[in-house]
């Protein structure tokens, strides 16, 4: 085999005779960091669920190391699984929680000593291995479910929005621990999340699904900067892309909100009066003082964050548009601005929302 650590080859799923998952396929690399993201209700828990060995697979076939691992057990498949609840042992010490899967798996006493010292060490929970998880708090409770992963040396760890229990502080120094614990550990890890600056942050491969499909794969940079569609635009990054409604006029020019620009590449592409979206990031937006290139925009309201601020704009033909600024002039709301949209790193979608 290659070094694909976990392959699925047209894997789906039905409930009864709803499918919900529509026969993906995916490699993944021998120690990457892979983060499943999508809307609600996209599939992604069932996927993950699915390598698990907790769900069974409608069709198709799932490999771990080089090994058909479809109608193996869980406990046979080389994986360790961390939840959204930490299913944690109420009565049992932190020690014991830790150790209980080992025990069950008949290990040898010393080496789950051993084991369970290491995991505590590394997830920096020593100090509470005789408390019980009700005297822990939330990002503690979190990391012994981690912990409870850590002894088993899975060769793949799968976390299912291990840290949506917890408050923004937490969540995000929590996500420093789990990308220090991948860099430590080496291990591929798999990872279900929603929040897309978890996915951006922690992913070496983001897999953006929706409705049981695999919309697109690739390093954060690649889904960032090179999206193959216009959900996976507008899905990755906050505040989202803004979408304008184009015209083209034949020519090599377009135009948006009666305003003409001038778009080269499309002159083999699109047939006079074609209807597209032209995408650009807020931040991929200025504000210039010469209007000759850029198009007037009415400031509605300015959200002022510190370090940026934010001007949700108008146009003339009433669409509406963000704004990302760092720098520059108080701007405020009900002011006329000029926006360079000549950006290069505008995006252009068909009517169908695929990449032109
Ligand atoms: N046991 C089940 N029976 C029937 N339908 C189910 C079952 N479990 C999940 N589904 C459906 O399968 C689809 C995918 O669910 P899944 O839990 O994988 O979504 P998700 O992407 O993890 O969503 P979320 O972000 O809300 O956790 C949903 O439409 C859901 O309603
Ligand atoms: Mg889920």
């Amino acid at each position: 085999m290659d070094r694909a650590s976990v392959s699925l080859s047209n894997v789906q799923k039905s409930y009864g005779n709803l499918p919900v998952v529509h026969g993906i396929d995916l490699d993944i690399n021998e120690g990457d960091f892979v983060v499943f993201v999508g809307p609600s209700g996209c599939g992604k828990s069932t996927l993950l669920r699915m390598i698990a060995g907790l769900e069974e697979v409608t069709d198709g076939e799932i490999s771990i190391k080089g090994r058909d691992v479809t109608d193996l057990d869980p406990s046979d498949r080389g994986i360790a699984m961390v939840f959204q609840s930490y299913a944690l042992y109420p009565h049992m010490s932190v020690r014991d929680n830790l150790a209980f899967g080992l025990k069950m798996a008949r290990t040898d006493a010393a080496e789950i000593r051993l084991r369970v010292d290491q995991a505590a060490a590394i997830l920096k929970i020593d100090h509470l291995l005789d408390r019980r998880p009700g005297q822990l708090s939330g990002g503690q409770r979190q990391r012994v479910a981690i912990g409870r992963a850590i002894v088993r040396k899975p060769d793949v760890f799968l976390f299912d929005e291990p840290l949506s229990n917890l408050d923004a502080e937490l969540r995000v120094s929590m996500r420093i621990e789990i990308a220090r614990l991948h860099r430590e550990l080496g291990n591929t890890m798999i990872y279900v999340t929603h929040d897309q600056t978890e996915a951006m942050t922690l992913a070496d491969q983001i897999v953006v699904l929706r409705n049981g499909r695999v919309e697109q794969s690739g390093s954060p940079r690649e889904i960032y900067e090179n999206p193959s569609n216009i959900f996976v635009a507008g899905f990755i990054g906050s505040p989202r892309m803004n979408f304008l409604r184009s015209e083209y006029k034949g020519g090599g020019r377009f135009a948006i909100a009666g305003r003409e620009f001038q778009a080269p590449e499309f002159d083999s592409k699109l047939p006079a009066g074609a209807e597209f979206m032209t995408g650009i990031r807020p931040e991929h937006l200025a504000v210039v003082d010469d209007a000759d290139q850029a198009i007037a925009a009415r400031v509605d309201f300015c959200e002022y964050l510190g370090g940026t601020r934010y001007l949700y704009c108008v146009l003339d033909d009433g669409q509406n548009l963000v704004v990302e600024q760092r720098t520059g002039p108080d701007i405020e709301p009900g002011m006329i601005i000029n926006l360079d949209l000549s950006s290069n790193q505008r995006l252009f979608f068909n009517s169908d929302g695929a990449r032109l």
